[in-house]
């Protein structure tokens, strides 16, 4: 079923984020007949173009970033003719005059009511101008049909996401607000949902009578590119962990819901970050590692290091790598590390989950060649690779009993990235359609603050003097090693 009509509003229409996700979602959600019957875009930014102008700005966006590759005319041409471009100033209330008036001629010409999305894809100081100046010019606020996006950085630490929300839900009540964790979208962390609570035989396992420990890792080969300025103010444990890397503890971690309600999702996944073990300032240097990278060569090109990069302090005390270990205290996890890792310049680009099972209680095989029994583990592969394995033990074939670690795969075989959906269509079509499932309540984002607040406070106010501590192309710096070694295992990574 179609939803109803609808008209977005892009605050950033001409920026990266809408070149390189949104519009492409939008068309590709088009071709898929997946947007309303009436479905109008209306790009906002302070530069002077025509609509026509805007209009190729877009198709030379999604040529260059769509996953299908390049638009076909005819296709672009249907789609197009929905978009139009307005030059504005979103701190200028008197702006938001000229989106009324638009958005009222649409609505007589299509003679029906719209749903109204405002998407803020602008930087995070200008997203409580946009709210007020929604709220004060009087421009449409329907409280069931008008939605506000929301991107990240959603505040710096919890005192200003606690503004934010305070500022943003005096405008929006929290059913209109959509607060993006692009990571929620993604094809396989949605599935992670389906095969844990869609599988009888996963529930009995899931626990700490039979997990020993969980590895959320992701890794990325790239650098901070031309993002220096945003990111030597952030750093890898705001930029990374407080959202998309919690947020997959907390799938992995969370009770199941007894059903896909929006809030009884949120709740168990609220549940779970109330239950992670407290950091204290001084415990942090044992659960806690990071690193910076220095420079080296990727794939035959030499590459600088961090803080040679454009925009960055050249003294940067900034993190581009973190590990961390969490406990979440309760029936279930008492005891069990789950281990996070994240950076950038790694050796590879992967995200993955692992949970790796205790050992089985006695071991059989003793007299054998290969004689003791590898834990199993169960890998989840959210990218590039998408797939979910168990490793089991089994008999090699031929006239000896030993034993031999295989997979047991599920790979999206024919379904890669180019074909399964990419995180921004599904979460752009659950705004449209109005499902908060996978956006950010209000006080999971405090929560997710809260929990990594001490690490944050501690690595801003003492400097590293060994920065940079790993090289480019590697697995980022030692002790990162150490930090899982001491607890007897090692980061596992995908081949
Ligand atoms: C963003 C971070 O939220 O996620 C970036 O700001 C990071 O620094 C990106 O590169 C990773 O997303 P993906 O989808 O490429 O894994």
């Amino acid at each position: 079923k179609k939803s109803n009509p609808a008209i977005l509003i892009i605050f950033g229409g001409t920026g990266d984020l809408s070149k390189r996700k949104i519009i492409p979602a939008l068309y590709n959600l088009f071709l898929e007949d997946r947007l309303p019957d009436k479905f109008a875009i209306i790009g906002t930014s302070r530069g002077k173009l025509t609509d026509e102008k805007y209009r190729t700005v877009l198709l030379n966006g999604i040529n260059e970033f769509s996953r299908r590759g390049k638009a076909q005319k005819e296709d672009w041409a249907k789609f197009s003719a929905n978009i139009t471009y307005e030059s504005a100033d979103i701190k200028d209330p008197v702006s938001y005059k000229k989106f009324a008036s638009n958005i009222e001629a649409l609505k007589s010409e299509w003679k029906v009511d719209a749903s109204l999305l405002y998407y803020c894809a602008v930087s995070p100081d200008l997203f409580c101008t946009i709210a007020e100046n929604i709220s004060q010019s009087k421009i449409e606020n329907n409280k069931d049909t008008t939605r506000i996006i929301i991107e990240k950085p959603f505040g710096r630490d919890l005192e200003s996401a606690k503004s934010l929300n305070k500022k943003l839900l005096t405008i929006f009540d929290e059913k209109q607000i959509y607060r993006i964790d692009h990571y929620l979208g993604k094809e396989v962390v949605q599935n992670i949902m389906a095969f844990r609570f869609a599988n009888a035989i996963m529930e009995p396992l899931w626990n700490r009578n039979h997990i020993e420990h969980v590895q959320i890792s992701v890794t990325e080969q790239i650098g901070v590119e031309d993002r220096g300025n945003y990111f030597d103010n952030a750093g890898i444990l705001r930029d990374m962990i407080q959202n998309h890397l919690l947020q997959l503890l907390c799938i992995i971690a969370m009770e199941p819901p007894i059903n896909f309600n929006a809030d009884l999702v949120r709740d168990r996944k609220v549940e779970v970050l109330k239950a992670m073990r407290k950091i204290v300032p001084g415990m942090i240097d044992t659960i806690a590692v990071r690193g910076q990278y220095g420079p080296g060569w990727v794939e035959g090109k030499e590459v600088p290091g961090y803080r040679e990069e454009k925009d960055v302090n050249p003294a940067s005390n900034t993190e581009t790598y973190a590990a961390m270990k969490f406990y979440v205290d309760n029936w279930r996890w008492q005891g069990v590390p789950f281990y996070l890792r994240t950076g950038k310049r790694l050796f590879k680009s992967a995200s993955h989950i692992t949970i790796q099972f205790k050992e089985v209680p006695h071991n059989m095989f003793n007299n054998q060649e290969r004689n003791i029994p590898k834990q199993n583990r169960l890998i989840i592969s959210i990218q590039p690779d998408m797939a979910i394995s168990f490793q089991l033990e089994s008999k090699t074939p031929g006239l000896e009993m030993t034993l031999n670690t295989v997979d047991m795969i599920f790979d999206y075989a024919g379904k890669t990235r180019v074909d399964a959906p990419e995180a921004y269509e599904t979460l752009l079509l659950d705004v449209i359609s109005g499902d908060q499932t996978l956006f950010m309540r209000a006080d999971q984002v405090e929560i997710a603050w809260e929990v990594i607040m001490p690490v944050l406070d501690y690595w801003e106010n003492t400097k590293m003097a060994n920065f940079p501590n790993y090289p480019a192309d590697s697995w980022g710096p030692e002790n990162a090693e150490a930090l899982i070694a001491k607890d007897g295992y090692h980061w596992f990574n995908l081949p």
